[in-house]
């Protein structure tokens, strides 16, 4: 038995931040940004909280599946900016939503957010112990994004993903496997300094800067190519896969670098890489998501088509899972 996504969507906040914009306050240009990371534009939420970038896809989702509200009974929330601390995110978009038999919980695994969870998502669709699963993957970076750090104030983006994954049709088809790592070693790379009980908030951790990202570009990087690639040959090995068995390499969108290495070390070409962080920059745990959905809406999925789905993120955090498409129609 396998569980497969049997509808997605996304959402995009509609304010458009291009390159241009960093120019008059920070030393940095269109340029460096577009060589360095492969971001020409991202989008920014004016307001709102992540459940607000979740409710329109979810909407869209559950619509496109043409099932009631009422037969969602799983909420998953991946995301690193939830709308509180408690109650989770999963609760508040389940009341906005009005999905009144979904029981649900959020899963704090940055960048590999969604790939954690659908790996969750799946096993419990198998264990029975879910039937439809609402998978959310959703982040507003803008509200921990320190927009006067040119080191991270240009590469991070907002917007949300949405699936429902269910009981495949086809014991073949859906998710086959997954690969999945978490070190600690990382945190110290990659992390908010304040605001949880290792340093509350205060004035000082205010004043301090501490409740945005902190982040060692550099040595994310060198860890991020190493992990996600070697993840994702991994999988592929595992699986007894030539590059030419897969249709697409779905990597979380960090850095064009970082997917460009991905993709060679798996010995597949470009044109089989779905990139869209041109257009969105990084949305953390709403990447895959996104990028599956706009693949998917443009007709460019077949059935049976296989695609590695690579992340790399805080924690460290990475994994790879292999999913076979199929929306069980
Ligand atoms: N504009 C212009 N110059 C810049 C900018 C900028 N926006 N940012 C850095 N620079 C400068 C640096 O100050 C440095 O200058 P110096 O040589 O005078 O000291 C120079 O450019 C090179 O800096 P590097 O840090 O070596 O630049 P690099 O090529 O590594 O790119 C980047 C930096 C984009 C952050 C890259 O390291 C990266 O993508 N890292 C991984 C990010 C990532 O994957 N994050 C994980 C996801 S986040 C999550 O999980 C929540």
């Amino acid at each position: 038995m396998t569980a497969t996504i049997t509808s997605i969507a996304h959402y995009l906040p509609e304010e458009v931040i291009d390159n241009h914009y960093f120019e008059s306050f920070l030393d940095t240009s269109d340029e460096w940004i577009k060589t360095r990371t492969g971001i020409s534009e991202r989008r920014f939420a004016k307001d709102g909280a992540t459940s607000d970038l979740i409710v329109p896809a979810a909407e869209e989702c559950i619509r496109k599946r043409g099932i009631s509200k009422d037969e969602i009974d799983c909420v998953i929330v991946a995301t690193v900016t939830p709308d509180h601390f408690f109650p989770n995110t999963a609760a508040v978009v389940q009341h906005k939503l009005g999905l009144k038999n979904a029981w649900g919980f959020d899963i704090s695994a940055a960048c590999s957010g969604f790939v954690f969870a659908l790996a969750t998502a799946s096993s419990f669709v198998n264990s029975g112990l879910a039937k439809k699963v609402l998978l959310c993957g959703a982040d507003k970076m803008t509200s921990i994004l320190n927009i006067n750090d040119r080191n991270q104030a240009v590469l991070f983006g907002d917007g949300a993903g949405v699936c429902i994954i269910e009981k495949s049709n086809d014991d073949n088809m859906g998710v086959i496997d997954q690969i999945l790592h978490i070190d600690g070693f990382g945190g110290q790379y990659l992390h908010m300094v304040a605001g949880g009980s290792f340093k509350p908030s205060s004035h000082e951790t205010v004043d301090n800067l501490e409740h945005y990202i902190y982040q060692d570009g550099q040595n994310v990087f060198k860890n991020a190519v190493v992990g996600m690639a070697d993840v994702s040959a991994e999988i592929m090995e595992k699986n007894n896969l030539k590059s030419d068995d897969v249709a697409y390499l779905v990597p979380h969108q960090a850095n064009l670098r970082i997917i460009s290495a991905t993709a060679n070390r798996m010995g597949v070409g470009m044109d089989k890489v779905m990139v869209n962080i041109d257009k969105y920059g990084n949305t953390t745990a709403a990447t895959i998501p996104i990028c599956l959905s706009e693949w998917n809406d443009a007709g460019k999925l077949k059935k049976g088509d296989n695609l590695v789905l690579a992340s790399f993120g805080a924690g460290f955090t990475w994994g790879s899972v292999l999913l076979r498409w199929n929306l069980n129609d």
